[in-house]
């Protein structure tokens, strides 16, 4: 598999078409107009300096990069000389479906048809075509030049071996594949990551801390390598709403959308895309400044995490080790939620998820069941030996 087409050359999909070429793949980037893909191949430029500043690539090198990405504005010309090819347009079924025709319509009988849908159901985008056995999730995380995770879904007709050719051609490109068991909404890391969100969203919604007060402890207690709002805003806050209404129709109340995200989008207050959301990005990334004294208790959003975790571990969407790879190479977290539940101790977490439950009344914060079974198993992490991993040396 050498020619690659990556449809949609926004966010993703430039970063995608990148790795594919300094992986010597020769790559067509395609989207709607000329100016787009001068963008597209602007940023690219922008990135692959950085790499050569920081030694990961040689400056000569740049050029030969970008000399293996064709860019088109015709959809079949790029088909009908690829192997492999992955969507990346925006989230939206109708239009996914139309373009999945024409690849199935134009491409080789081999070629494999790849979505990097964020949410989207993969079975029902496979069934526009006439191949839905070579039809896959591929999912890439932002920016996808930096990020190592690759979700990989198998749609309902999905067959071995195009997860198989799917996992080797993540594996050429240095990217972590794993595989999510069921075509479920929001796969694994945007399921963890919304509801993070979510809560955070809630909490100023309520006026119970302030968007920098947050931020702050995520990022300087917990680590993260952004604060929630700041994410939310780096993630664009139009994408954010769409993925959060696509997990509250699958998951109902649970997945709660916040009032507060629609209050911005409405405002076209998108984020970084648009320099204002959150936050102020017009002359870049915001400073998160150390507050010692907030008033938001990390504990609410592990706790947030944690359950979400246990429900596709109940649902069996993934397990405890994938779920952690999953959050550190996709979303750059330095625990997974399950090592992070361990180490605090599952009945803290849930005794946190029981009191916010009482308090507000809300489906968010009903606790999983699973987490229950554990505590009534005597699996309450490290400290007990055995949580959602188990550990040889019992240590306090
Ligand atoms: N290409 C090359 N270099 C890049 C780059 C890119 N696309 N983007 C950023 N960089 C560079 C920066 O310019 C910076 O370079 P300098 O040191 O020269 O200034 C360097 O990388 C480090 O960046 P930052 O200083 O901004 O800070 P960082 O250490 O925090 O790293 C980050 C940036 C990797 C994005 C990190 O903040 C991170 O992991 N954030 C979380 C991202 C995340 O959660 N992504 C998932 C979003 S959800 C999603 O994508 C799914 C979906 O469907 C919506």
């Amino acid at each position: 598999m050498e020619n690659i087409s990556v449809i949609g050359a926004g966010v993703m999909g430039h970063g995608i078409a990148q790795v594919f070429a300094m992986n010597n793949f020769n790559v067509f980037l395609v989207d709607i107009n000329e100016e787009i893909l001068r963008k597209a191949i602007e940023q690219i430029q922008w990135s692959l300096k950085k790499f050569s500043e920081k030694k990961i690539i040689k400056e000569e090198e740049i050029n030969s990069i970008i000399s293996r990405i064709k860019i088109l504005t015709n959809i079949e010309g790029a088909a009908k000389n690829s192997d492999f090819i992955i969507e990346a347009v925006p989230e939206k079924m109708d239009l996914k479906k139309q373009i999945f025709k024409i690849l199935d319509e134009k491409s080789p009988k081999h070629a494999i048809l790849a979505t990097n849908t964020s949410s989207l159901s993969i079975t029902e985008i496979s069934e526009v075509t006439k191949r839905p056995e070579k039809v896959i999730g591929m999912h890439f995380f932002n920016p996808p030049q930096l990020m190592k995770l690759v979700e990989i879904i198998k749609g309902k007709y999905t067959n071995e071996e195009t997860i198989k050719k799917t996992i080797e051609i993540c594996e050429k490109i240095g990217k972590k594949p794993i595989l999510v068991k069921k075509d479920v909404r929001g796969f694994i890391v945007n399921r963890m990551l919304h509801q993070f969100l979510n809560e955070a969203f809630w909490t100023v919604y309520r006026k119970e801390a302030i968007i920098e007060e947050i931020d702050s402890i995520v990022k300087y207690v917990a680590k993260f390598p952004m604060g929630a709002f700041e994410l939310a805003d780096y993630i664009g806050l139009d994408i954010v709403l769409n993925v959060s209404e696509i997990l509250e129709k699958a998951y109902g109340l649970r997945a709660k959308v916040c009032p507060i995200i629609k209050n911005y989008v409405e405002k076209g207050k998108l984020g970084r895309k648009t320099g204002i959301g959150f936050y102020d990005w017009s002359k870049g990334r915001p400073e998160i400044g150390l507050i010692t004294n907030s008033k938001y208790d990390i504990i609410r959003a592990y706790a947030i995490i944690v359950n979400e975790a246990a429900y596709l571990i109940y649902e069996d969407v993934s397990n405890p080790r994938d779920i952690d790879i999953a959050m550190k190479l996709g979303a750059g977290w330095p625990e997974g939620p399950c090592e992070i539940a361990d180490r605090i101790g599952i009945d803290i977490i849930h005794n946190k998820l029981q009191e916010m439950y009482e308090k507000y009344k809300e489906e968010i914060y009903n606790p999983c069941k699973l987490l229950k079974e554990y505590i009534n198993n005597g699996r309450l992490g490290k400290k007990s030996g055995k949580g959602f991993y188990e550990y040889k040396e019992i240590t306090n």
